[in-house]
């Protein structure tokens, strides 16, 4: 979704177009940089499309010691150049940059503004207007014409400020969109995402919802909107920058889904102990295994996870779960048990709709626990609980690597709390082995890459719509498969209970339509390969992908043995690459499809 960057106190152009640029993954359709030099001139310079168009368009001499860049993901107003920000108010005293939706900007606009003339269509121009209407008739400085604006709007945002009649201050402020503070020798930065100015520095200070701040090059004040000052210990952020380059691959997505055997691997040490044993803090087990009912609420790929992980805990654990649409619990809070306790999963920690359930949690006091790939996100610091799923940064916006750490994440909830309440399963639910075993196992599907990328080329590509049938653990794995298909090769793919299909969906098949049909469930396989036959009596386009054990020598790729609860694992690799080869070889930004975001930070 949209990013910023700000910077104060040094050469500020390139490390704004460098943070700007690492942000791109995140999705954007527009972009910005204001620059003040601090000696009278200053730069404003806005395109459509990719950065590289904003590079393109400045000249040498736009240059600053103090800038704010921005990329917008459209919301209100069409990806224009008025439209992008930095937005400035009439008087052209003001800059603004702004991630999230001001939700009452038409009431300010009638209420406040009536008088103004707007150059854009976006909420973002209304708060910038404010904030010059309150400086002017109220005679108040930036910062408090600010927080006097903040008390008046409505909304998620993270929001950077320049005044350019006082231009050695950044004024920020975060309300439920993330925003950071990074400090500096001499200059401070302010970024939406540590990644984008992890060069510049390691060291960040969080902002709370409700805070504003003033940054100078050498000093920052954190304060509450009401004026409270605030202190709060800076941390190092220990992430390697390479983490979050390509390297040698063609695109992030093909490099994060290589790195899934090292992610497993990595989460057995970090998880397990020598002996296989849970190396959870005794608190989160205990708190977990007081629970009659677990409720998992998550979005898109995550929540196909949290349908793979009911598998986990309801076998290993012996506890119903429940997975729902966080979008749609957040308003249709669902019945909970006498004793619920409610798990979140989202690899950015940002989503906004899970936030809104998780808000809803915290007012009624429900224990609940966050996994995430981002510690310290805001659903990390809100839930009562956090893990972290330790999968590395994650570029490209169609999650991988995240989807497999959160599998493997709740199967170690699973044994953890099954060991504690004595379940047999449990203690014989040899996790480090079968996790070890997956790592091998996705090693074997990559050593197929080519294989994968003809049936690719041959079947799905030249067809507008696809489907993923499987039974019992593979449904889940079909509903994944099929987002991922789509997301990044634009051909409309479904993803069904295999036997569901003759229920209606199976009118759409007809000559030449791909289905690819998944059997690890050794209970359902005769009749998986029943509901092979009806689709290809109908014309369909097969691929069949069968473990070991199921497989017939006609099939198309043959997977290694797992344990049936895991087997996910290694499945969705096949699917990550056939969406992989089916965007590239369309010629398609694979890393970047139209229209997505990687953290989805508006409802
Ligand atoms: C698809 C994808 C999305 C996210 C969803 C939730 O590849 O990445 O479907 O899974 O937007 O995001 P998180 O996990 O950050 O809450």
């Amino acid at each position: 979704m949209c990013g910023i960057v700000g910077i104060i106190g040094k050469s500020a152009r390139e490390a704004i177009l460098n943070g700007l640029t690492k942000l791109e993954y995140r999705g954007y359709d527009s972009a910005g940089i204001y620059l003040n030099d601090l000696q009278g001139k200053q730069y404003l310079t806005k395109t459509v499309g990719r950065i590289q168009n904003l590079k393109d368009k400045m000249t040498s001499d736009e240059q600053g010691q103090v800038g704010i860049g921005h990329t917008r993901w459209a919301t209100h107003g069409k990806p224009t150049i008025a439209n992008a920000h930095p937005q400035f108010d009439e008087t052209g005293r003001f800059y603004l940059v702004h991630n999230g939706v001001i939700e009452n900007y038409q009431d300010i606009k009638d209420k406040y503004l009536q008088d103004t003339t707007f150059e854009s269509n976006t909420d973002t121009e209304v708060v910038v207007q404010l904030i010059s209407k309150l400086a002017r008739e109220q005679k108040l400085t930036a910062f408090a014409a600010l927080k006097a604006s903040l008390k008046l709007i409505k909304g998620s945002y993270a929001l950077l400020l320049i005044d350019n009649t006082q231009p050695d201050h950044i004024y920020v402020a975060k309300n439920k969109s993330p925003l950071m503070l990074g400090l500096g020798d001499g200059f401070n930065v302010i970024a939406s995402d540590a990644l984008s100015v992890l060069d510049q520095t390691k060291t960040f200070v969080d902002l709370h919802d409700g805070e504003v701040a003033d940054i100078t090059k050498d000093n920052y004040q954190l304060e509450t909107i009401a004026g409270n000052k605030v202190t709060r210990k800076p941390y190092q952020l220990n992430i390697d920058p390479d983490a979050a380059s390509k390297g040698t691959y063609e695109f992030y997505m093909l490099k994060e889904i290589a790195e899934q055997p090292s992610v497993l691997r990595h989460l057995i040490q970090y998880y397990l102990t020598e002996d296989g044993t849970p190396k959870l803090a005794p608190e989160i087990v205990d708190a977990l295994a007081q629970a009659d009912k677990f409720y998992i609420f998550a979005a898109g790929t995550s929540y196909h996870a949290g349908l793979v992980g009911k598998m986990l805990l309801e076998k290993y654990a012996g506890i119903p779960t429940e997975v729902d649409f966080a979008s749609e619990a957040g308003y249709h809070f669902p019945m909970m048990s006498k004793h619920p306790f409610l798990i979140f999963l989202s690899q950015s920690g940002e989503t906004a709709d899970s936030r809104v359930v998780l808000q809803e949690a915290i007012k009624r006091n429900l224990p609940s626990l966050t996994l995430t790939n981002v510690p310290g996100s805001t659903l990390a610091r809100e839930a009562t609980y956090a893990l972290s799923l330790e999968a590395g940064p994650e570029i490209a916006v169609a999650s991988t690597k995240a989807y497999i750490a959160q599998v493997a994440t709740q199967a170690v909830l699973a044994k953890a709390v099954g060991e504690k309440l004595l379940k047999q399963e449990a203690r014989n639910f040899n996790l480090a082995n079968d996790l070890s075993l997956a790592a091998e196992g996705i090693e074997q599907v990559l050593t197929q890459q080519k294989k994968i990328e003809q049936l690719t080329d041959q079947i799905i590509i030249p067809s507008r719509n696809a489907f993923y049938i499987g039974r019992g653990i593979d449904y889940p794995v079909a509903l994944e498969a099929a987002l991922k298909l789509k997301e990044v090769s634009y051909i409309q793919t479904e993803g069904f209970a295999a036997a569901e299909l003759k229920h209606g969906t199976i009118s759409l098949v007809e000559k030449g339509t791909p289905v690819v049909a998944l059997i690890n469930d050794p209970v359902t396989a005769d009749l998986m390969r029943g509901n092979i036959q009806e689709v290809i009596a109908r014309g369909a386009q097969v691929i069949i992908i069968a473990k070991q054990q199921l497989a017939k020598a006609t099939d198309d790729l043959v997977l290694p043995e797992l344990n049936y609860y895991l087997s996910p694992l290694i499945t969705v690799v096949v699917a990550q690459l056939i969406a992989y080869y089916a965007s590239r070889d369309k010629g398609l930004d694979v890393d970047k499809p139209r229209n997505l975001a990687k953290s989805v930070t508006v409802e």
